[in-house]
């Protein structure tokens, strides 16, 4: 099969945008689909800022951001993304919101062999797969933040997933720069299932006093060589997203560990969210 040229990207928040930007650096032509003209300007903003660092870092040239930047079309229509030959979603992580978005998507999408990929952090790609007329062509292609720089790509096929569809990910990842590794179908795949416990337990010392922000995030970075301590992590993956996780997978496995702490509820419902707020665990400016 040729290789996808086409892709469409719907949802430009922190994962939609960098996924964007990828393709568009792989020189794929893509299309990003946003619900409303704030966060379609918010996403677009954020999406040329980052290719304006990769400028100032020496990672690619004026020439080449402004050809990227001509790769990249926006819509608030899904029916502009018609033409395209893969379509990765990328929106909240909201079971029924992921769903709507697919099922518009299998109506939507002119070519019947079409593929589309599902971002989500935990939702089971089944529940997704089956709820659209094309469940052989539905699979999860799970992204990590911030997405220029993360090498990894899960590729998480659903029973209903074909193998012509795994290879055309696995290939799509391959042309994005990315390195896939298979993950199976199970809430939290392979790397959530093993980093939401670690951060849960990090809020868990915070809640019960047992130790300090600045302390835990220390410990981890100095004492482990994590690039960054699990409070900055969930302050990067924002705490929205950390609890809608943790909740699918308590929901899916019952255990404990998975089951977001008060204090991380509290937070998100006082709107702390993270770095995307200004405020999570640390505080952010600019
Ligand atoms: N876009 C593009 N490039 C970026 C970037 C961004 N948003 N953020 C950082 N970078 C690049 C910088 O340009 C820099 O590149 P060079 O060294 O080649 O110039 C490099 O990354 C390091 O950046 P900084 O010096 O600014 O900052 P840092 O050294 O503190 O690194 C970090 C920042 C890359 C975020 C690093 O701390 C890190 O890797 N942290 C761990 C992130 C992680 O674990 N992510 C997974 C989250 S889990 C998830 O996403 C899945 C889920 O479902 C919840």
């Amino acid at each position: 099969m040729d290789p996808v040229t086409r892709l469409g990207v719907v949802g430009c928040g922190l994962m939609g945008s960098g996924i964007a930007e990828v393709a568009a650096r792989g020189g794929l032509d893509v299309r990003v689909a946003e619900a409303t003209p704030d966060a379609l300007e918010a996403g677009r903003r954020r999406l040329t800022a980052s290719l304006d660092r990769g400028v100032r870092r020496g990672k690619l040239s004026e020439e080449q951001r402004d050809e990227c930047l001509a790769r990249l079309s926006f819509t608030y229509d899904l029916g502009d993304l018609a033409d395209r030959q893969f379509v990765i979603e990328a929106v909240a992580e909201n079971r029924d919101i992921k769903t709507g978005v697919l099922q518009s998507l299998d109506k939507v999408l002119e070519d019947p062999a079409a593929i589309l990929a599902t971002n989500t952090s935990s939702f089971p790609v089944i529940d997704l797969a089956v709820a659209t007329e094309r469940p052989a062509q539905v699979i999860g292609m799970h992204f990590f933040n911030p997405v220029p720089v993360q090498q990894l790509v899960e590729v998480i096929p659903a029973l209903t997933t074909s193998q012509d569809t795994v290879q055309r990910t696995r290939d799509l990842a391959a042309q994005l720069g990315k390195q896939a590794i298979q993950a199976p179908d199970r809430s939290g795949f392979v790397v959530n299932a093993l980093l939401v416990p670690y951060l849960l337990s990090a809020v868990r010392m915070v809640e019960s006093g047992a130790a300090r922000p600045d302390d835990i995030d220390q410990g981890m970075e100095l004492g482990c060589a994590h690039p960054m301590g699990p409070l900055h992590l969930l302050d990067l993956i924002g705490l929205d997203t950390a609890q809608a996780v943790a909740e699918s997978m308590y929901e899916e496995f019952k255990e404990p560990l998975y089951a977001p702490p008060a204090l991380l509820r509290r937070m998100v419902a006082a709107g702390h969210l993270g770095r995307k707020s200004g405020r999570g665990f640390f505080t952010y400016t600019g």
